[in-house]
């Protein structure tokens, strides 16, 4: 897209939920890759932020001081302090990588409970925002279709089975050298996924915009290959 024919335009969206293991990470940053398009991890802020607290000692319940986190950390000074950078291969706090830190599944699991929060969820709601900048944005999580770009442009919803999305885990987990039990896995799995699908607040759930797609027998190169047809379809009404 050129910025001079497309100055009054906003920024494109394309917006992807789904469920833990369903590949949206690798799909969503390679398609922001070969778009040029700003990345959105969403469930990284919730890992930091969960990551934060056990070093902290703040329970999971405490919204307040969980606020207080994202504060300090994520969007002091509307985001001009923020602690939190995306690099490419890397996510740092106040300096430190720490991605393999906050992609175990203990991580995950703290991240998903302090996910039913409402109040730290809308803490949150404007940073996340702020990722959507000229000339679009892939933006990846369980709310993006839902709550964060209602107005997205192409929503998607990632689906594979659980024995699938287990595997997946798995070799992921391995391939970072940590020490995982497949069954103690599939249950963390399935903890998680009830508890994001059930929540009051913001659940994952598949909007109707959205285009559905089963992962199972699709690599993410045919699963990116798929998305960027629907957005070639989109961007030419756009
Ligand atoms: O996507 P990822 O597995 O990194 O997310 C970790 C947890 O963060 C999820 O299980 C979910 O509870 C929470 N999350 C969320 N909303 C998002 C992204 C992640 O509630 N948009």
């Amino acid at each position: 897209m050129s910025k001079k024919s497309n100055r009054n335009k906003q920024p494109f969206v394309i917006a992807i939920d789904g469920p833990a293991g369903s590949g949206k990470g690798t799909v969503a940053k390679k398609l922001a890759s070969k778009l040029n398009f700003h990345y959105l991890d969403s469930g990284a802020i919730y890992r930091i932020i969960a990551y934060a607290a056990k070093k902290k000692n703040i329970n999971s319940k405490s919204v307040d001081e969980l606020i207080n986190l994202v504060k300090f950390y994520a969007w002091s000074n509307m985001g001009k302090n923020s602690k939190i950078t995306f690099s490419e291969n890397n996510v740092l706090l106040d300096g430190d990588k720490i991605s393999n830190f906050i992609r175990t599944e203990s991580i995950g699991k703290l991240a998903s409970e302090i996910a039913v929060h409402d109040k730290l969820r809308a803490s949150i709601l404007q940073y996340q925002r702020s990722f959507c900048k000229w000339p679009g944005l892939v933006a990846e999580g369980r709310d993006m279709t839902s709550v964060v770009f209602p107005d997205a442009n192409l929503k998607i919803y990632l689906n594979a089975s659980v024995d699938e999305r287990v595997k997946r885990r798995y070799k992921q987990l391995i391939s970072k050298g940590n020490d995982v039990n497949l069954s103690d896995l599939a249950d963390e799995i399935e903890i998680r996924d009830r508890r994001d699908k059930e929540r009051e607040v913001s659940p994952l759930v598949i909007v109707k915009e959205a285009y559905v797609i089963e992962t199972d027998n699709l690599n993410e190169t045919k699963t990116v290959t798929k998305i960027l047809s629907l957005f070639n379809k989109k961007i030419n009404r756009y």
